[in-house]
């Protein structure tokens, strides 16, 4: 076999080629651990961006990322409270969206019906929010869990929601160079950063939550089915069911986008309110978890009116070390957007409002910066709601006053107020698998 290189293996990806299973082995395992330098793997991502990967490419990349680390077991693990009842191990991953907190709530619902949830989660991708920097504005609240701290959690909560870690730690490193390269929205990347950590995981099934629009890496609904169907196919291939919705992403869901506001709105939901749309999807998913898991006759929605999902939020974050009888952090320097004149909201850009939460400092404009954990976009009144000349649009929130005008800039053009109700997609727009 010839001996490979960095540039020999870029300049296939760059001409068309396709990469043999060696020359992924080799480039993602020399990537891993340092042989591959920051540049070369830049230069294979933006080709891989450019040129695509066949199935079977993708395919093997996701292989070699699962074989860079560990993959974890827990099909010996029981549910919590039922010695003898095998764990019904099922998790759900989202391809990344705009006030898409429905983990915060859907884990503690599942749980609560009987679910056992291993969830490698990430931080902010893009424009996107991460899971885990938003659980980071609980105070003391910790992702970074060992294996035998996720497998005890698992056998007394039921639930555990992990940075990787020591999963898949070539996604990890790809992930971060994606976010800075601009090669984020590739689907065969995609799938496969998905894919490597929800295989290495542990999980018995999987839930894939597919975003579609304006605020999603994937603008057409071809694409995210594309994404969609050859996530399903790594999944099955590799003994995970998988499954999927296609969601849309084309407002932001709920009424909250940053990082501790999703925190309140999640447990608003928890508690049995919450804005319409996060409390229909969440439980769209739970009962495709609930189905994955072979889970029947519970019912998802009476755990949010009866406390049941609650109780194993607060049993989640206590275990995280979290304590949910502080308050959460919020941004102190704040504009208000008022309504120009009276109407009906009209259409809002779920990426107009992702990057004014953005620039407030909810996510990062730099690898490994902090994100400011009170920082962010409240909204008051979603698109066909009724609203008065003058009265409050958009709460900003931000530790950083300067940040302020950045973030109504991008905002700027995002909304309208009109006469008539926008037209709408229905929020779930299909299921495959
Ligand atoms: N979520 C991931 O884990 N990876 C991506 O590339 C996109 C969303």
């Amino acid at each position: 076999m010839p001996r490979l290189d960095a540039p020999t293996v870029i300049r296939t990806k760059r001409d068309g080629g396709v990469l043999s299973d060696a020359a992924i082995d080799w480039v993602i395992d020399g990537y891993t651990h340092g042989r591959v330098a920051d540049e070369q793997m830049s230069a294979l991502l933006m080709a891989i961006f450019l040129n695509g990967m066949t199935v079977a490419e993708t395919t093997r990349w996701t292989s070699a990322m699962v074989a860079s680390g560990e993959r974890f077991d827990f099909t010996d693990l029981y549910r919590p409270g039922s010695p003898g009842r095998p764990a019904a191990l099922v998790d759900k991953h989202s391809t990344g969206g705009v006030g898409d907190k429905i983990t915060i709530p859907l884990l503690p619902v599942v749980m609560a019906c009987g679910a056992s949830v291993p969830q490698a989660s990430g931080r902010g991708l893009g424009h996107t929010g991460g899971t885990l920097d938003k659980l980071e504005s609980i105070a003391g609240f910790t992702a970074e869990l060992s294996k035998d701290r996720i497998r005890q959690q698992l056998s007394e909560v039921g639930g555990a929601i992990f940075a990787a870690g020591e999963l898949a730690p070539a996604d990890r490193k790809i992930y971060a160079l994606r976010d800075i390269t601009s090669t984020v929205d590739s689907t065969p990347l995609i799938a496969s950063s998905v894919m490597s950590k929800k295989l290495a995981e542990g999980t018995g099934a999987l839930v894939l939550d597919v975003k579609v629009g304006r605020g999603a890496f994937l603008k057409s609904d071809d694409e995210a089915r594309e994404l969609a169907r050859i996530m399903i196919d790594l999944g099955n291939a590799n003994g995970v069911p998988t499954r999927a919705l296609l969601t849309d992403m084309n407002c932001p869901l709920g009424r909250t986008v940053g990082n501790s506001v999703e925190i309140a709105e999640s447990l608003e939901v928890l508690a049995g309110g919450g804005p319409s749309d996060v409390v229909a999807l969440t439980l769209a998913l739970a009962a495709e978890m609930l189905e994955a898991a072979g889970i029947d006759g519970a019912d998802p929605a009476e755990t949010l009116r009866d406390g049941s999902a609650m109780d194993c939020f607060r049993a989640l974050v206590a275990a995280q070390g979290g304590d949910l009888t502080r308050p959460l952090p919020l941004g102190t320097a704040t504009e208000t957007v008022t309504a120009p004149r009276g109407g009906i909201m009209g259409d809002l850009d779920a990426m107009g409002v992702a990057l004014a939460a953005w620039r407030l400092g909810a996510g990062r404009a730099e690898p490994g910066e902090p994100v400011q954990l009170g920082a962010g976009v409240r909204i008051h009144r979603k698109p066909g709601e009724p609203v008065a000349a003058g009265e409050a649009l958009f709460t900003l929130y931000t530790e950083t006053a300067e940040r302020l005008p950045g973030a109504l800039a991008e905002l700027d053009g995002a909304w309208s107020v009109g006469d008539s109700a926008p037209a709408q997609r229905p929020l779930v727009i299909d299921r495959i698998g």
